[in-house]
């Protein structure tokens, strides 16, 4: 063959590669890694070596990422960087991260922070994850004999970090609401950041920031970004905040895109990553029990308030990425549970279809019809069993209750909260002197007998609550859609819980760093 027409076929065979992987135009291709820790009793003092092994397995999932056509990916927070307790070996794997900086990439150095940005360079792409920066007070203006400079005059930061397709440092944020972590600080000054790529408009926060008003909340508001990139350790709290319910929450309640990266790790109840896109309520999300890893991948529009879902169908999948050091299956899922302080309980065993309470002020509406699961679909219209007739088939670990609240969360780190809430529970198994109940175990595959046919969730929340839609079946792996944002509907499905999660900023306490007696 000829010189010539080798080149026409191998641009003709790449042009098709390419344009059978990327998304569609006004579309972009995003990729969030669902990370398992790797580590083991070996390695646990050496923090260098946890670091190389997670930093591996970042490769490898990377490379899988680009397989799949994805403009960029998402790594969680403390991925790399974790099981640090002493504020001076976090000082010593933290870098001095600059605002931005246009060539980072720097291979054989000791800082990951230079890796990641050639493995952004190598594969063309956007990367995203969670280190440590260092700033001495002198660097931030602030006296370093004054009260707001730390004793060793100087700020360590849980920080994110953005580089683009040629390894360019875009941007850096620095986490304010820090859960615990006590060997960092809170930035002295609010993190408002958004930054301007052919991605779109993009933002950032980490973990715990999604609960409170800022940065995430405040920016959505005033409409300052297309998708939020989101790394996060979160321990999943049933029944209402669980990872991925509160990620769908928070996407769909703000009406914007959200990349959660998670920490994998289910004998702290870490797991859940997922791609959501608000304005068309579709999303992608992993969600299991087991210790594998694995990549999430979607489509995502550019200006998703402007496009329609029909130019950017989602295209989901779900890869698994080889890890280092894979974990024993004896390790279990285990996760917290809501603290039932000042929560109003009604279980669900009337003959009607129908319920309305009210509790300080929060009134919440249900309308509901159940069948069970193993009924065809064709009986559903005519004649569907109310719940009462049912019980009496049903275990029981399988019985509905509505939740209602209007309190300041009780903890370590109060929030003002207002709900309304559907969740399966056993009837036993209180655990009064914790005030808690296991319920909803999403995503567990807890085998129900029963699923609603219809429900309807309706709340009266105060004017200034901000309400965020939750509805989570219990799968490992779903698409869903829901109705408008002051109601929750369901159809024909098994119910994880149907919630309306208010959260009235305004109410708030002020955040203040506390020490956690969490032993990671
Ligand atoms: C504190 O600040 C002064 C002046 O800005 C500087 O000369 C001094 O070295 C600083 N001390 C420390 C411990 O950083
Ligand atoms: C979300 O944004 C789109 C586009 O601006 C708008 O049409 C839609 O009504 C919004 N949805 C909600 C629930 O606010
Ligand atoms: C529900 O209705 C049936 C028939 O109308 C009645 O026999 C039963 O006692 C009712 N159950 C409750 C809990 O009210
Ligand atoms: C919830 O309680 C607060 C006071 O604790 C009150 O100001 C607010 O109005 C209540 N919410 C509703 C919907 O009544």
């Amino acid at each position: 063959m000829q010189p010539l027409r080798c080149w026409l076929l191998l641009l003709l065979v790449t042009f098709i590669g390419i344009e059978a992987k990327s998304a569609p135009e006004g579309c972009f291709r995003a990729a969030v890694l669902d990370h398992v820790h790797q580590t083991d009793a070996r390695h646990l003092s050496n923090t260098a070596k946890i670091i190389d092994l997670n930093f591996k397995v970042y490769e490898d999932a990377a490379a899988l990422a680009k397989k799949q056509g994805a403009d960029i990916i998402v790594f969680p927070e403390n991925g790399l960087i974790y099981s640090i307790l002493s504020r001076e070996k976090a000082d010593e794997f933290a870098s001095d991260i600059p605002d931005a900086e246009v060539n980072a990439c720097t291979l054989d150095s000791k800082f990951v922070y230079n890796r990641l940005a050639c493995l952004a360079q190598k594969h063309q792409m956007f990367v995203v994850a969670d280190l440590i920066d260092r700033k001495s007070c002198e660097e931030l203006g602030i006296n370093n004999v004054s009260d707001s400079c730390p004793a060793d005059k100087k700020f360590l930061f849980n920080t994110a970090v953005l580089f683009d397709r040629q390894g360019k440092l875009l941007g850096r944020y620095h986490k304010m609401h820090l859960f615990g972590e006590i060997s960092m600080n809170p930035p002295p000054k609010p993190e408002l950041l958004v930054i301007d790529t052919e991605l779109g408009r993009l933002g950032m926060q980490i973990c715990f920031d999604m609960i409170f008003k800022t940065p995430g909340y405040l920016l959505a508001q005033e409409n300052k970004f297309d998708t939020m990139l989101f790394p996060t350790w979160w321990f999943d709290e049933s029944p209402m905040l669980s990872s991925s319910q509160y990620q769908m929450a928070w996407a769909f309640g703000n009406n914007v895109t959200l990349l959660a990266s998670n920490i994998h790790r289910i004998e702290v109840g870490s797991r859940g990553s997922g791609i959501y896109v608000g304005p068309h309520r579709t999303l992608a999300a992993a969600l299991y029990d087991d210790s594998v890893e694995r990549l999430v991948l979607a489509n995502v529009p550019i200006k998703p308030k402007e496009t329609d879902q029909s130019a950017c169908p989602l295209d989901s999948e779900i890869i698994e990425v080889p890890q280092q050091i894979p974990i024993p299956k004896s390790v279990k899922y285990h996760h917290q549970n809501l603290n039932l302080k000042d929560v109003t309980l009604l279980q669900l065993s009337s003959n009607e279809s129908e319920v309305h309470l009210c509790h300080k002020g929060v009134c919440c509406q249900f309308e509901y019809r159940l069948a069970m699961k193993d009924q065809p679909q064709e009986s559903w219209v005519d004649r569907v069993p109310l719940l009462a007739n049912m019980l009496h088939y049903l275990t029981p670990e399988e019985r509905y209750y509505l939740l209602i609240a209007n309190r300041t969360r009780p903890g370590a780190y109060p929030w003002s909260e207002e709900f309304c809430a559907v969740v399966v529970c056993p009837s036993s198994r209180w655990n009064f002197g914790k005030m808690q109940k296991d319920c909803s175990k999403i995503g567990s595959n807890q085998e129900l007998s029963s699923r609603f046919v219809h429900a309807k969730l309706r709340g009266k929340f105060s004017e200034d609550t901000a309400v965020y839609p939750i509805n989570v079946p219990n799968e490992p792996e779903y698409f869903i859609e829901l109705g408008a944002k002051d109601n929750s509907e369901s159809r024909a499905m098994e119910l994880g819980a149907l919630v309306l999660y208010g959260r009235n900023y305004n109410r708030d306490p002020r955040y203040e760093q506390k020490a956690l007696p969490i032993n990671l």
